[in-house]
């Protein structure tokens, strides 16, 4: 399906903005999609009563339309209108669960379309409980027909901004209701029979079902001779990144915590003191952290040049640093979602954690597992789906794409941080001078970053650069100047010459130069700095990056100076620093203590 931006731009519409919330309510009653925020995910809404509101959905997000739709309500007394039976067991379901994470499956009235279905005679119904979604709903005074807001195969999005990187243009509005609670869709299950089918397990989990339906339920696929299956919709790729997943086992005998809804709250996230730890406990952390640190050495020995993900416990990320592994570390971004067994937490930041990392440029994301019967298995489902991505693009749904965030201004951050980088040479008016402007670039490309320590506190990057015998207020080379514009489309003829002293050295976190001599020069002449000054061979060397030539031979990074030679020399050695600092970026923002944010 051909995607089309219909809007110049999407409207962003706070939670708390009543008037924004009724516009937007008019709008989905005049046949426009808005998206809007849930407990579960963010759905993609439009009047379930109107068959051609209802393909806008599937035109925005590039959605197969033989995948039913689900009908959402603001209160229970719109079900009737939705569905033609409510059987004792859809009664005890809504009953028991309405609002919250479910889609319990009735029988459709004719009212609804076969567009919002698919042409089944059934039809989901669910009563989110967000209380953003809730004042919507009620605003729509219809059911309103919504999927995830993602776009068809990518995870499923669990805040506004993740919403706003696929639909903006294709929808009318986005409402933000801040993070979803759950981060994982509502249990589908099937109630037009006696016993309850789970077609998508979910947060309320079987167990919880079972309770409340005084018997047995089953999960689709696993059912009685006889029965058909109904589960729609779970043959197409899903909430696949971009980058390959993998799944790492968690230890056989660890016990997850938050697995059954049992009403106790998750207990906050620790940082281990691994000092205080007695042996066991030790142990039990290292049989967690070891599958990763395995699995990653494994890749890295098969491909220097890769970069990892990791979508772990706090504890992993712990006990990595702990190891101290330089090249490792960085190679390695994480998510860390709360601490490694708490399924709950997992599962609230699966979809924002891969989205994350595919910001990071990894090619694989090691995922922690977490086996168990009830929220597990929901968490489980939606991980093997992203892990089994492969073959499972249909004709039609859009190719995968790394994604690029959606803004985020800096005001959204609790607080923000700086960092610097500097680019040192011998007299500031050439290499230095480039290595400045294809960063400079490079850093607003990738805008914004955060801190490593906490993705609350934003991070603003500047770049300098400067000369160690440089006369101040030198122009640059000529010859440069202008290969910079023909290569770069940037002006550096107002760039004037910076002398290097120790107090540019002590503003910047690191201090890269182009050729070995000058980060020899500057470490000698500043011993205690040493830790920060890398040249571009060594700052490679140190993550571990090595480089081949045809022939398998070492090669270092090594760039001359052009002066005295032609334009094709000065363009090729412009071109050439472009190349390896696009490489090194990302380990270059890592040393900076910085990540995309
Ligand atoms: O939490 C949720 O359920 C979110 C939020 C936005 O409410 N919605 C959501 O919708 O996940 P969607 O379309 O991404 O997934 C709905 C699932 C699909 O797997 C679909 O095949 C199944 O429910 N489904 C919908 N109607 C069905 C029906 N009549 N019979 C069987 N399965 C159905
Ligand atoms: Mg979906």
């Amino acid at each position: 399906m051909e995607r089309k931006k219909i809007y110049k731009e999407t409207k962003l519409v706070s939670g708390s903005d009543k008037a924004g919330i009724k516009d937007c309510a008019e709008h989905l009653l005049g046949g426009e999609v808005v998206a809007f925020p849930t407990e579960t995910v963010y759905g993609l809404g439009a009047n379930a009563f109107d068959a051609e509101a209802v393909s806008g959905i599937f035109a925005a997000k590039g959605r197969p339309s033989d995948n039913p739709l689900i009908c959402h309500v603001g209160d229970r007394s719109q079900i009737g209108g939705i569905v033609s039976e409510i059987t004792p067991l859809a009664q005890k379901l809504i009953d028991a669960f309405m609002p919250g994470p479910i889609t319990v499956i009735m029988k459709k009235s004719d009212k609804i379309p076969p567009e919002v279905t698919a042409g089944l005679d059934t039809v989901g119904v669910r009563m989110p409980s967000d209380p953003v979604a809730n004042s919507f709903l009620k605003a729509c005074k219809v059911p309103v027909a919504a999927p995830s807001a993602n776009l068809s195969g990518t995870p499923s999005p669990t805040n506004a901004r993740a919403v706003m990187e696929d639909m903006d243009g294709y929808v009318y509005a986005v409402i933000d209701g801040g993070d979803s609670v759950f981060g994982l869709e509502s249990t589908v299950v099937d109630a037009t029979g006696e016993k309850p089918v789970i077609l998508r397990p979910g947060a309320v989990t079987k167990a919880d079902i079972e309770d409340c339906a005084n018997g047995d339920a089953a999960y689709a696929g696993t059912l009685e001779a006889g029965q058909t299956p109904k589960a729609p919709g779970m043959k197409y790729r899903h909430y696949a990144p971009f980058a390959n997943v993998e799944i790492m086992d968690m230890p056989k005998d660890a016990v997850l915590i938050g697995d059954e809804s049992d009403g106790t709250p998750v207990s906050e996230a620790k940082v281990p003191d691994f000092e205080k730890m007695t042996e066991d406990d030790r142990q039990a952390l290292v049989d967690i952290a070891s599958p990763f640190i395995h699995r990653e050495k494994e890749i890295l020995k098969a491909n220097p040049f890769a970069r990892i993900g990791i979508f772990a416990g706090l504890e992993v990320k712990a006990l990595y640093e702990k190891l101290g592994d330089k090249i490792l570390l960085a190679h390695t971004e994480f998510y860390e979602y709360g601490n490694a067994l708490d399924v709950r937490a997992a599962s609230h930041s699966l979809f924002e954690g891969l989205r994350h990392l595919d910001c990071q440029e990894v090619d694989t994301i090691l995922a922690q597992g977490l086996t168990g019967g009830g929220m597990a298995t929901a968490y489980m489902n939606r991980l093997t789906k992203a892990a089994g991505k492969k073959g499972e693009l249909l004709p039609g749904m859009p190719k995968p794409e790394r994604p690029s965030r959606g803004e985020l201004p800096l005001e959204a951050f609790k607080d923000t941080y700086t960092a610097q980088i500097l680019f040192a040479d011998d007299d500031n008016t050439c290499l230095s001078q480039v290595c400045d402007a294809v960063m400079t670039g490079l850093i607003e490309k990738n805008s914004p970053y955060e801190t490593l320590v906490s993705r609350n506190i934003g991070c603003e990057i500047y770049v300098e650069s400067a000369g160690i015998t440089a006369s101040d207020g030198a122009s640059c080379d000529p010859g440069i100047v202008k290969a910079v514009s023909e290569a770069l489309g940037r002006n550096i003829s107002h760039c004037r010459a910076t002398r290097a002293d120790p107090a540019i050295y002590d503003a910047s976190d690191l201090i890269i130069t182009v050729r070995d001599e000058h980060a020899f020069a500057i470490c000698r002449a500043f011993p205690q700095i040493k830790d920060k000054v890398f040249s571009l061979s060594s700052f490679a060397a140190s993550c571990g990056l090595v480089f081949k030539d045809a022939n398998g031979r070492m090669v270092s990074i090594s760039i001359p100076d052009p002066r005295g030679e032609n334009e094709a020399t000065y363009m090729h050695t412009v071109k050439a620093l472009k190349a390896w600092l696009e490489v090194l970026f990302p380990y270059l923002i890592k040393a900076l203590g910085a990540d995309r944010a």
